[in-house]
């Protein structure tokens, strides 16, 4: 069993184009946003698992004897257990059972601002079939609730770090290295584990945030089927939440209504998306072989592009104008990224900026009360690190910089 301590990281997501056109079978394309969640699992001989979450104040721990452990035979059958002998109740129920339940509820959010209540604390399913004895603690740099990706790279991040623990996937990491991965054969355990994570927290996901997390870079979706972009340049973005909420599923909605309304107009706009998409696909292969300053004025057209498309198909803000207004006034090229309706846009940055020139534009969209993040996508996947490369990030995750 395991004796030393493992610090684990996966990223969240952004939709970079095809966001509203994939309800409609057109493609959409993600990308892992360098925004991170972290877990630290330190094994522990008090017979406790303790889960520890200090940006929303939680923490939680359970006997190991007492924990029931889940049948795994549901991972296989694509549902969740049946109520019965050695199953839960109620999957979905679980803090009120004996069982182990490490994934946040629907309404416990592991982002940043302090101002998250936790209503609900109930936590989640163990990947093992004999949980040792555990500290648990995860922290992130993803805002909650945006549509970044945060309960998947949650997921991810604890399916990674318990699976190791169990053994039933290696600990990468070898001697002298700071960062490694696992296997393609163990990213897809991960990722089954972390889907049922998912599951559990959203009811009816459809794989790609857990997707993205498990394997970073880019992927491609279109009804259903997940792909992964062979090769993907990390390009530099802001990231800004304009903090103004939004139901994506009224926005869906609205889209709909607006197709069923005017067929020939929405439907043209939906397939010029989905001709963004691949040619965004195209360009984003030729810079990862052959770069060239020109395919950034080409991304920077198609965003532009597809924001206008975006808002005529309804799911603008006065927000995300404005985010666009002041990041043109810089010279640079911003959409919103999922839903709409406010939420979280991005720019692109061009490698050739001058930083001086980013300052500006991060102060300007700060000065309209967006918080905005300089990061970059197309990042790794999951991934395992030694303790000292993330010692700053560790020491904050604990709580005690
Ligand atoms: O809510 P978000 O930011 O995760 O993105 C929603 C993306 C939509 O295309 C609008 C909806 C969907 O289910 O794909």
């Amino acid at each position: 069993m395991l004796s030393k301590v493992l610090l684990v990281s996966s990223p969240g997501k952004v939709i970079l184009h095809g966001e509203h056109a994939v309800v409609h079978g057109k493609v959409a394309l993600a990308v892992a946003l360098n925004l991170r969640t972290f877990l630290r699992l330190q094994p522990q001989s008090n017979g406790k698992v303790s889960l520890n979450l200090p940006n929303i104040g939680v923490t939680q721990a359970w006997d190991v004897a007492r924990l029931q452990l889940l049948d795994t035979s549901f991972m296989e059958q694509g549902d969740f257990p049946a109520p019965g002998p050695g199953n839960p109740p109620d999957f979905r129920k679980l803090g009120q059972t004996q069982s182990l339940n490490l994934v946040p509820g629907p309404r416990l959010s592991l982002g940043t601002s302090p101002s998250v209540l936790v209503r609900e604390s109930h936590f989640a399913p163990a990947c093992c079939r004999a949980l040792p004895s555990l500290d648990i603690t995860v922290w992130s740099e993803l805002p909650p609730g945006a549509g970044l990706g945060s309960s998947a790279a949650y997921s991810v991040c604890l399916a990674a770090a318990l699976l190791t623990a169990c053994e039933d996937i290696p600990n990468p990491l070898e001697d002298s290295v700071h960062t490694s991965r696992w296997s393609e054969e163990d990213l897809q355990l991960i990722n089954k584990w972390a889907f049922q994570g998912e599951r559990v927290i959203h009811g009816n996901p459809s794989g790609v945030d857990n997707a993205v997390s498990t394997w970073g870079g880019a992927l491609r979706y279109q009804q259903g089927k997940i792909s992964s972009l062979d090769r993907t340049p990390a390009l530099q973005i802001l990231l800004t939440n304009t903090k103004v909420p939004r139901s994506t599923k009224a926005l869906v909605a609205g889209v709909r209504n607006r197709l069923i309304k005017f067929p020939d107009i929405v439907e043209p706009l939906l397939t010029s998306v989905d001709a963004i998409s691949a040619e965004c696909e195209h360009v984003l292969g030729e810079m990862a072989s052959a770069p060239a300053p020109e395919q950034y004025l080409v991304l920077e057209e198609l965003i532009d592009m597809n924001q206008h498309h975006l808002n005529a198909l309804g799911v603008g803000h006065a927000s995300l104008d404005q985010l666009c207004r002041v990041t043109a006034a810089h010279g640079l090229h911003s959409k919103l990224t999922g839903a709409g309706g406010g939420g979280c846009g991005i720019t692109l940055l061009r490698p050739d900026l001058e930083q001086d020139k980013v300052e500006a534009t991060k102060q300007a969209l700060a000065a309209c009360g967006f918080d905005c993040w300089e990061t970059s996508i197309g990042a790794p996947g999951v991934s395992m690190h030694s303790a000292t490369s993330l010692e700053g990030h560790v020491r904050q995750g604990l709580g005690i910089l």
